[in-house]
């Protein structure tokens, strides 16, 4: 697949890196310098490669929208239309400052992101999980039991292509519904980042979903 990446930073400095390696051709987008796009391009190797914004979005079979979220109105001022776009995002509505939800309980980030880009198909994954813990899951892709990995949105062929891709970098994707549920996606991650980042054992977490068959 092709796949533009919006927004280099963190996580999608890692899942571009990972797509790559996944054997996709991957554009890495949108970072202050257009140093840092050709060194992540060069690291990542395959057939990744730095682009503008717009170049991300040309001709990409989906895009990874991983900015923060005082950032999205100018990433998306500077890519042109994505009507008909498969757009998967892991970018969440946090303020200014990192501390809160901005966006929650009654709507959330990726409902939000949907209204804004009505005629694209928004996928929302990989925000469940810390950057740090990525790499770490990609090298253990091929062991049997997985971490989890929700995902949510409308389109049955956007969620299908998108778990490819979760599948891709070495976790199992669930299908947690219709992008509704990002709702609760969202505030899930808060604590997925408080376990991450004020816990003692350090930011490398990732979590699996069991499901018991009854007994009954
Ligand atoms: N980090 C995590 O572990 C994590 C986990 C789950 C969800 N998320 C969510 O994922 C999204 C991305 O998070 P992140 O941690 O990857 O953020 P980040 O590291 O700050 O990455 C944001 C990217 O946007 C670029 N950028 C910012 N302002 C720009 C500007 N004016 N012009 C051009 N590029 C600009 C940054 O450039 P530079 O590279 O030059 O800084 C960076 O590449 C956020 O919504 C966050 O809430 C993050």
């Amino acid at each position: 697949m092709r796949i533009g990446i919006l927004g280099s930073g963190l996580m999608g400095g890692k899942l571009g890196a990972l797509f790559a390696r996944a054997g996709h051709e991957v554009v890495f987008s949108y970072a202050r310098s257009p140093e840092k796009l050709a060194a992540l391009a060069r690291e990542a190797g395959g057939r990744a490669r730095p682009g503008t914004v717009a170049q991300a979005a040309r001709e990409a079979d989906a895009l990874l929208l991983a900015v923060r979220w005082s950032s999205l109105e100018d990433v998306l001022a500077q890519s042109g239309d994505l009507a008909g776009k498969l757009v998967v995002s892991c970018s969440l509505p946090m303020s200014e400052d990192d501390s809160e939800l901005v966006i929650a309980h009654t709507s959330s980030g990726a409902e939000s992101l949907a209204a804004r880009l009505p005629d694209s198909s928004i996928v929302s994954a990989f925000g469940t999980v810390p950057s740090e813990v990525l790499f770490d899951v990609f090298a253990a892709r091929n062991r049997a039991v997985r971490p989890s990995l929700v995902y949510c949105g409308d389109d049955a062929a956007a969620k299908k292509t998108t778990a490819r891709l979760i599948n891709d970098v070495g976790f199992e994707p669930v299908d947690a519904g219709p992008l509704r549920i990002a709702r609760y996606m969202e505030p899930f991650t808060m604590l997925i980042a408080q376990l991450a980042y004020e816990g003692s054992e350090g930011p490398e977490l990732a979590y699996r979903l069991e499901r018991f068959a009854s007994s009954r």
